[in-house]
């Protein structure tokens, strides 16, 4: 067997961290060596330093590992997943890069920088590229490369499939998770029995990072999409699992029939990628579907579920945000690099 890459995970206390270390416990190409967060639970093995109420099981190989502070000196790896807060991640990230490390980022802080690849393997490999011209204009041996935001990743993978009809116009109103503001982001009392119709920088991270994703990459930037987008974010009271309706205008006007087959059909050709889903977009069929509770676990959290394509065209999708949307993203984007040579 060849010997496994090392990973460590930056932030993995957390509600996306302990996303990575049950993703990364039992990975066959990655071996997870080190594990990071902040004062409160450097020091702690980590089974204890994380808080498991959630009802997540907690992998045995993992439980005994002592919480490290964020500090490259601290950490023994190749490459790190980074779970930080953004304020966090603006300094901590590019000081690992420049340590040498391969750092996969959640976060938003470094997503729209010009040399910095928002990826997602289904929509947009060719951006990896961009990791090149990153080494050479910064002079760092490491490299930083990050996913969208959760509920941007949701959306790109239903518009990849109907990026053929020309896409004009994209309205989308999502029904988020509590989860999605991480382990101590909602009040209880603020979200049972209610909806509330605001999720700060939400609408604004997916009326823009949509567009650099679907930007064409000319040997040496990315030049932006130019269909519009507008959102409108709301926290409903579901744990995990976010909910979008889409009203998408097309250039060639597809038949709801024909929107259909393109999901169906969607097929990016990933080559074997351990966490790839076999079915990266699944196709509801009942005429109440998707719901969280129902589909959130397609392909391991990993495929995204649209159901109720309706004439205009309208559709609604959904995507487990902390796998498919976050932790999840950030695995299969370092899988795809090392398959193509940049690890
Ligand atoms: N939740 C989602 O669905 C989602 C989706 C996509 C992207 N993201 C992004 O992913 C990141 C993490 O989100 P989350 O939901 O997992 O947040 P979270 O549950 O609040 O976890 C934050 C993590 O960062 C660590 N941390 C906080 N302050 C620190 C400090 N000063 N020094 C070192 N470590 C510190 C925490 O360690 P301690 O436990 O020791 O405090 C914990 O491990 C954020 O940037 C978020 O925007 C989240």
């Amino acid at each position: 067997m060849t010997k496994k890459i090392k990973v460590g995970v930056l932030g993995a206390t957390g509600n996306v961290g302990q996303r990575f270390v049950q993703a990364l416990s039992d990975h066959p190409w990655f071996e997870l060596t080190a594990l990071g967060a902040s004062s409160r639970s450097a020091g702690k093995a980590y089974a204890d330093a994380a808080d498991w109420k959630l009802g997540r099981e907690i992998p045995k190989s993992v439980a005994d590992i002592e919480v490290s502070e964020i500090n490259p000196k601290y950490i023994d790896a190749d490459v790190v997943f980074s779970a930080l807060p953004a304020d966090l991640a603006k300094t901590t990230e590019p000081e690992f890069a420049k340590e040498g490390f391969v750092v996969a980022s959640n976060a938003a802080a470094m997503r729209m920088e010009k040399d910095v690849p928002l990826t997602i393997p289904e929509v947009n490999p060719d951006h990896l590229a961009l990791i090149d011209i990153q080494k050479k204009n910064r002079k760092w041996d490491g490299c930083i490369i990050t996913n969208p935001n959760c509920s941007t990743i949701v959306m790109a993978m239903t518009l990849k499939p109907l990026e053929q009809f020309g896409l004009r116009n994209v309205n989308v109103a999502t029904m988020q998770a509590i989860s999605g503001a991480g382990y101590n982001g909602v009040y209880a009392m603020a979200i049972y029995d209610n909806v509330v119709p605001y999720i700060g920088g939400e609408e604004e991270k997916m009326e823009t990072e949509i567009l650099k994703i679907f930007g064409k990459f000319d040997g040496t930037k990315v030049k932006c999409a130019d269909f519009k987008v507008s959102a409108s974010c709301h926290r409903v009271p579901v744990i995990d699992g976010h909910t979008e309706a889409f009203w998408v205008d097309m250039e060639k006007n597809p038949t709801p029939e024909e929107v259909k087959n393109a999901f169906k059909t969607f097929d990016p050709k990933l080559s074997d990628l351990p966490t790839e889903p076999e079915f990266p977009i699944i196709v509801c069929e009942g005429p109440d579907r998707p719901q969280p509770r129902l589909d959130r676990e397609m392909g391991g959290g990993m495929s995204v579920s649209v159901g109720r394509i309706r004439e205009g065209i309208r559709y609604v999708a959904l995507g487990h945000n902390t796998i498919r949307g976050a932790a999840g993203a950030s695995v299969l984007n370092v899988e795809l690099m090392h398959k193509k040579g940049y690890i």
